[in-house]
């Protein structure tokens, strides 16, 4: 199923428009079924309704981990790469993950995990964590990462809105010179959780922690009552396989669903065409295993696919900002998948850190989760891949599963700040903001996709009708991506950013409202309005203005104060970098605030506001400028 030239994409392109069914069913002969479908598509983006592989029964574990271990048992799956350089790095064959995802599988069971019964997974990046995804999967319980930067309050917000019955958890993490306690912090959650009632805790850190009695017991102890042999629970092509929250443009996260066998078929697909992966290639993903990237393409994708796949625990510039370089050459990584932000922060420190650092191992470079300025395009390509390299600006969403748009590796002329083509089975149209198709090359539009591919969400957890008025109403027939996007003569897409009110702070998606509503939180906070701005090294900064009548003169105290407020509510992630108070937010006569005009404030570009006729009070506009200038 690997795509070697152009002209063959050209024609699996063409095949998979044509013939969808036929391309899809091909594909997914190249995986292990315990038994075939009898219909490969069955859809309507009305309801919607989307159905892949409908009979089919299989295990994702199976096509991760069985399937290899007679040929590759003894090939590296995962190489971890501690946060602490004093320590080793571990390699886990896939005989070894196979053994130690049954034995924690055999340890959920022990603590009542069922099939179908949801799971609440808050660790640091160690094998722990993909071992514990896969032994969620082995058993058919559903996984619910959630991202180690998250609060106390995101996290009970998560486990109740998907009833968790069990948490994984560990003493704590590393993250460069810190120390993140995330068993204190779980335990607070739990506090407000009714449906846990198991918590198992790894041992990371080794901080002291407080066990519960009845409810808390600890991995080391939990996988010595257990064998490692465990059957791998027969699942339906189109039963849940995980849950992730994800941020939109108001109320609360929502829990994006994707199912077994389309995700399955869609991250083994992207993973194997995008990055061009040869077998015995060493492949390093960046990413966390709370996004969506580490789902896909450090655990399924690549697992699925018998790649080496290098799991990291730290940051880019911990010890050092040769951290990246230093893995790359001790491990002879062949492939760099990265984010822009990263990229950048790593550029701002010149090239004394690429000193004497042996990067001829890569071969293939990529890019996820914002727009990829130019300069860092060309830095990545030129410093790091020396200009041999494929650079691919990957494309895609927590909901697409997978990646959508973007080059394949030595197969697609790539362009500096393009994802460029669709891959296959992937039909993006661009609408107007009526939902009519603009046609032709060099227009812009809001992105959409006109047809589905098997790695699609199939709703939002608990609430179908949110997905239907988020993704699927918008646009008529069509899935809106909530992005911009434009198309150029050669009919490269190049995507601009949300067009909806999501921020993308550092790759890590953020719904304005639901920072304004942290802040809110805060006594004295009269209103708020959080809009972004280009930030250098961030993509997007978050830039605050906020009406709080009660400061009394102490003005950074009061900042102080809600920068703790939002990292109490959701977490550090989504602290403002930029607070402004004001007397009073531009309004619309009907109450609506006018973000439009307070983005131009935060970038700084005031010449033109445009239409200020319909605020209620144009006064407060000019007040706000004044403010912000003296800031
Ligand atoms: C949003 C999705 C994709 C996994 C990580 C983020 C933006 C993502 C690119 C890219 C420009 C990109 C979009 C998208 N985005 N990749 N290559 N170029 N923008 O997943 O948190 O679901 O965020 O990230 O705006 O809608 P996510």
């Amino acid at each position: 199923m690997q795509i070697t030239s152009f002209k063959q994409y050209e024609e699996d392109y063409k095949k998979s428009v044509e013939n969808p069914e036929q391309f899809w069913g091909e594909v997914a002969q190249n995986f292990q079924w315990r038994k075939p479908w009898y219909k490969v598509l069955s859809w309507n983006f009305k309801d919607p309704e989307i159905k892949w592989f409908e009979g089919a029964k299989l295990n994702i574990t199976e096509n991760c981990l069985d399937r290899h271990l007679a040929a590759n048992g003894d090939k590296p799956s995962i190489i971890w790469e501690p946060n602490n350089t004093e320590e080793e790095s571990v390699t886990y064959t896939y005989k070894m993950l196979h053994e130690r995802v049954c034995r924690f599988a055999n340890v959920l069971k022990r603590n009542g995990a069922k099939k179908g019964d949801r799971i609440c997974i808050y660790m640091p990046m160690v094998p722990e964590l993909a071992i514990a995804v896969l032994a969620c999967a082995r058993i058919g319980a559903v996984h619910s990462v959630i991202f180690g930067g998250f609060s106390a309050k995101s996290i009970a917000d998560r486990i109740n809105d998907s009833q968790c019955k069990l948490v994984i958890t560990a003493d704590g993490a590393y993250r460069g010179n810190k120390q993140i306690p995330l068993k204190e912090v779980i335990d607070d959650a739990l506090i407000g959780c009714p449906t846990v009632e198991k918590c198992i805790v790894l041992t990371h850190v080794r901080t002291p922690v407080s066990m519960l009695k009845g409810r808390d017991v600890w991995w080391e102890d939990e996988v010595k009552h257990v064998n490692d042999i465990c059957e791998a629970e027969e699942m339906d092509a189109e039963d849940m396989l995980f849950i992730l929250y994800t941020s939109g443009s108001t109320g609360k996260p929502k829990g994006v669903v994707h199912t077994c066998g389309g995700y399955m078929v869609y991250a083994g697909y992207t993973f194997t065409n995008v990055f061009n992966y040869k077998p015995g290639e060493v492949y390093f993903c960046t990413a966390d295993i709370g996004w969506i990237t580490g789902h896909s393409y450090i655990v399924y994708g690549p697992l699925s696919q018998g790649a080496t796949s290098v799991l990291f625990e730290g940051i880019p510039t911990y010890p050092n900002p040769s951290r990246f370089w230093d893995i790359i050459e001790k491990h002879k990584v062949n492939t760099l998948y990265t984010a822009p932000t990263a990229i950048r922060s790593l550029m701002s420190f010149g090239e004394e850190p690429l000193i004497g650092k042996d990067l001829s191992s890569i071969r293939v470079l990529g890019s996820v989760g914002e727009p990829i300025n130019e300069e860092a395009w060309h830095w990545f390509d030129e410093k790091i891949g020396h200009g041999k390299a494929p650079l691919v600006d990957t494309w895609w969403q927590t909901e697409t599963g997978g990646i959508m748009i973007s080059p394949i590796a030595t197969v697609t002329p790539t362009k500096p700040g393009f994802a460029t083509l669709p891959l296959p089975g992937i039909q993006p149209i661009l609408v107007d903001e009526h939902g009519k198709e603009i046609e032709g090359n060099g227009i812009s539009g809001n992105l959409c996709i006109k047809f589905p591919w098997p790695g699609m969400l199939r709703t939002t957890y608990g609430d179908h009708e949110r997905c239907k008025q988020t993704y699927f109403s918008t646009y008529e027939n069509l899935y809106f991506t909530g992005d911009g996007c434009l198309r150029d003569e050669d009919g490269y897409y190049r995507i601009t950013g949300r067009v909806d009110d999501v921020l993308n702070v550092s790759g890590h998606r953020i719904g304005t409202a639901e920072v304004e509503n942290a802040i809110n939180m805060h006594a004295g906070v009269v209103e708020s309005a959080v809009v972004g701005y280009p930030h250098d090294v961030k993509g997007q900064g978050i830039y605050a203005f906020v009406i709080n009548p009660e400061m009394h003169g102490e003005a950074e105290l009061t900042k102080k104060d809600i920068l703790q407020t939002v990292t109490r509510v959701i977490g550090a992630i989504a602290k403002p970098d930029k607070i402004l108070f004001v007397s009073g937010l531009p309004k619309t006569r009907s109450g609506k605030i006018m973000r439009r005009i307070l983005r131009k404030i935060a970038e700084g570009d005031t010449g033109n506001l445009g239409d200020t006729s319909t605020l209620l009070d144009p006064a407060v506009v000019d007040e706000i400028i004044e403010a912000a200038k003296k800031q």
